[in-house]
């Protein structure tokens, strides 16, 4: 009898022990900072994966320098721009939020939602049919957090959303994959480019003020980045090398009225919500000078075929460069891993003229005070 009961007790005390790590262990992720992405390809980790669509990169050689050397989705050699940002805050990568390993304890982490192929716009990228449009990556991040309540309850979800951070890439299929997609495309006969840029801005300040409405408190909001420079462009518009001058007059319009929306939702929030990253002049630095930052090229991408590699697709035929990090460009559209990390340090830790209104440094260090 006495036996039972020391046994009994003893039980009683490993269960009491182990409620007790799992708690702290939960208490121990949630009080990390969870990380949200929503947008287009540039930020992609694999949503597409999932989808039946053309919008892909889940053949070699994408991923040949991902840790796992496999593809993963992700439109990189290895990382992007949300995994060097994972990294900054000590997090693993965000999972795709369409991933069936994202579950439990891996909800913490946050939640990729991007989808590439995606814009501003639900007619963008119609071409690739099957792609979770930006209003359907908000649903998606309702539906999460009630995921996430289930889990830890509705107030430390709260506290998780709003303590988090969240990075939001849209507008450059907007342009390339819509306005300019075909010669009289629909939106061009429909509007002049400073009528369709004021109109996709008009319409991005809607989409973040959704995200605020829905919890988010520090959002990275990256411009679009030298759209008319990119190797698929010099192969198709550019002269002789130059870049696409219609190309980088639609991102000369967009960047600095995206700026002005960050201010004015700034104003009427009352708070520093919104930080605006200027992309284009993060990438112009390497694009305008590769050798500075340990290029042989900012002009030919890695993969692909084609004057510049800029035509088609990056697929396992392709040509491939055998030193991914000398390369600016991947493929046709896409930063190389080398690129990304640059990106991402400018974010980091650049001055006002790259991160507006202040860098992603001082947003860490303010909030760590704050908590
Ligand atoms: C896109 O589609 C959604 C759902 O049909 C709709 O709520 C939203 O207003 C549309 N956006 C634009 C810019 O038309
Ligand atoms: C950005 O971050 C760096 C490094 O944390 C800091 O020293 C610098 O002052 C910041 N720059 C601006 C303009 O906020």
């Amino acid at each position: 009898m006495a036996a039972t009961m020391v046994l009994q007790s003893y039980y009683i005390n490993v269960v009491i022990i182990l409620m007790v790590a799992l708690t702290s262990c939960f208490k121990g992720t949630v009080a990390q900072r969870a990380f949200f992405v929503f947008g287009d390809s540039l930020v992609d980790n694999g949503n597409n994966n999932y989808l039946a669509t053309t919008a892909r990169a889940d053949a070699p050689p994408y991923g040949i320098d991902y840790p796992t050397r496999r593809p993963t989705g992700r439109f990189s050699n290895g990382y992007n721009i949300p995994d060097f940002i994972s990294q900054a805050l000590g997090a693993e990568p965000t999972l795709p939020y369409l991933s069936p390993e994202l579950n439990g304890e891996a909800l913490l982490v946050g939640a990729n939602f991007a989808s590439a192929g995606i814009g501003i716009l639900n007619d963008t990228g119609i071409q690739f049919i099957n792609i979770i449009r930006i209003f359907r990556q908000l649903e998606y991040f309702q539906q999460y957090q009630q995921r996430v309540s289930g889990l830890i309850g509705p107030e430390q979800t709260q506290s998780l959303v709003n303590g988090a951070l969240v990075l939001i890439t849209l507008g450059g299929n907007d342009f390339v994959n819509n306005y300019y997609l075909v010669p009289f495309s629909a939106r061009s006969r429909q509007y002049n480019l400073p009528d369709y840029v004021r109109y996709i801005i008009s319409e991005y300040k809607k989409i973040l003020r959704r995200l605020y409405d829905l919890g988010a408190r520090r959002v990275i909001v990256t411009g679009t980045g030298p759209i008319g420079c990119v190797p698929a462009e010099l192969a198709q518009r550019g002269t002789n090398g130059g870049c696409s001058v219609e190309l980088q007059r639609a991102a000369a319009l967009f960047n600095p009225q995206l700026i002005q929306i960050i201010q004015q939702l700034n104003n009427e929030i009352g708070s520093n919500v919104f930080m605006g990253a200027n992309t284009r002049q993060m990438a112009l630095d390497f694009v305008n000078n590769p050798q500075a930052y340990g290029f042989v090229t900012s002009q030919i991408a890695c993969c692909g075929q084609g004057p510049y590699n800029g035509l088609g697709l990056c697929t396992p035929l392709s040509n491939l460069c055998p030193n991914r990090d000398e390369y600016a460009f991947w493929d046709a559209f896409h930063p190389s891993e080398k690129a990304n990390s640059l990106i991402v340090q400018q974010i980091l830790s650049g001055t006002t003229d790259y991160m507006y209104p202040m860098n992603l440094s001082t947003v860490l260090a303010l909030d760590s005070k704050n908590t």
